[in-house]
């Protein structure tokens, strides 16, 4: 069997979908430990029983609904790429927005501390650090102990220093002085939204659900927040689900009414991200 029957035989399963077939490409790319380029070039090359079997099984699973970044272990985040598993969200394009306006608000305040709550990953906080630089202070929190092994591997591919934390949002965060950027992309969704989401079923139900209305999460961080004496000059992004946006604002002005809020869209022009100032 050729690197082109192989690929030929797969596709033949996905019939107009284009994008099952860059996936399937990808799969025998990341089997051969080589370039996607390297399928066209050597199409008449034969592969070795080994890889041919490897190939079948995993696509198998990628036809069963698995995830492409589960089964070859990363996905590509504002142009790096970072290591996943089942017990990490895959990183969402949509979150790269994050980035981008935290870094343009975060270069008035060189030496700032930066934390990431809900880190999974550590694609956001890691993308930040390779972005700004060393002159900040780097946390990514998580509840899941298992996540934060992840983001600590993906800090060494990276070489970035960040003080990671097994935290429940803020409660293991140590007292801060001076700004504070805060950036979540905390669970967001409901029961309901995840059920009727195949391409989700595998993701951990602790990265995407959040109580009753989804906003169980961000209802806890805010309250937190407003608890915390040290943390008065801060600036917080978060991500939601744009059916939010009003329930958002309606817990803003309970739990921190002195700040300013503001919702931006994303590149879908949906209600993705609300700043608090
Ligand atoms: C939607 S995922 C986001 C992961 C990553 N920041 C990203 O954008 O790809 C949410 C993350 O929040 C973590 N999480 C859920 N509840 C938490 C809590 N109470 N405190 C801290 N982290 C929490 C989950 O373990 C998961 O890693």
């Amino acid at each position: 069997m050729t690197i082109g029957e192989a690929l030929k035989n797969t596709s033949q399963k996905t019939g107009s979908d284009r994008n099952k077939k860059l996936e399937l490409e990808l799969l025998l790319s990341f089997v051969l430990k080589k370039e996607r380029v390297f399928l066209f070039i050597n199409h008449q090359q034969e592969l070795s029983s080994n890889d041919y079997q490897k190939y079948q099984k995993l696509s198998k699973k990628l036809f069963s609904g698995w995830p492409l970044a589960y089964l070859i272990g990363e996905r590509e985040f504002y142009g790096r790429s970072f290591l996943v598993n089942q017990s990490t969200l895959i990183p969402r394009p949509e979150s790269e927005m994050i980035i981008d306006l935290v870094k343009e608000e975060s270069k008035k305040y060189p030496k700032a501390t930066i934390i990431d709550i809900g880190t999974g990953s550590g694609c956001l906080i890691i993308s930040l650090a390779k972005e700004l630089g060393t002159d900040y202070n780097y946390y990514g929190l998580d509840i899941s102990s298992k996540a934060l092994a992840v983001a600590k591997k993906n800090t060494k591919k990276h070489e970035v220093k960040i003080n990671f934390k097994t935290s429940n949002l803020l409660s293991d965060l140590p007292k801060q002085a001076g700004k504070v950027f805060f950036l979540a992309n905390l669970p967001y969704l409901t029961k309901e939204q995840v059920k009727n989401e195949l391409s989700i079923k595998k993701e951990p139900k602790s990265a995407l659900i959040s109580g009753k209305d989804g906003f169980k999460d961000y209802r806890c961080l805010f309250k937190q927040l407003s608890k915390r004496s040290d943390l008065k000059d801060f600036y917080l992004i978060i991500e939601i689900d744009p059916s939010q946006k009003e329930l958002a604002i309606k817990e803003l002005r309970k739990y921190l009414p002195e700040k300013k809020v503001k919702i931006i869209k994303d590149l879908r022009k949906k209600n993705r991200f609300v700043i608090i100032n």
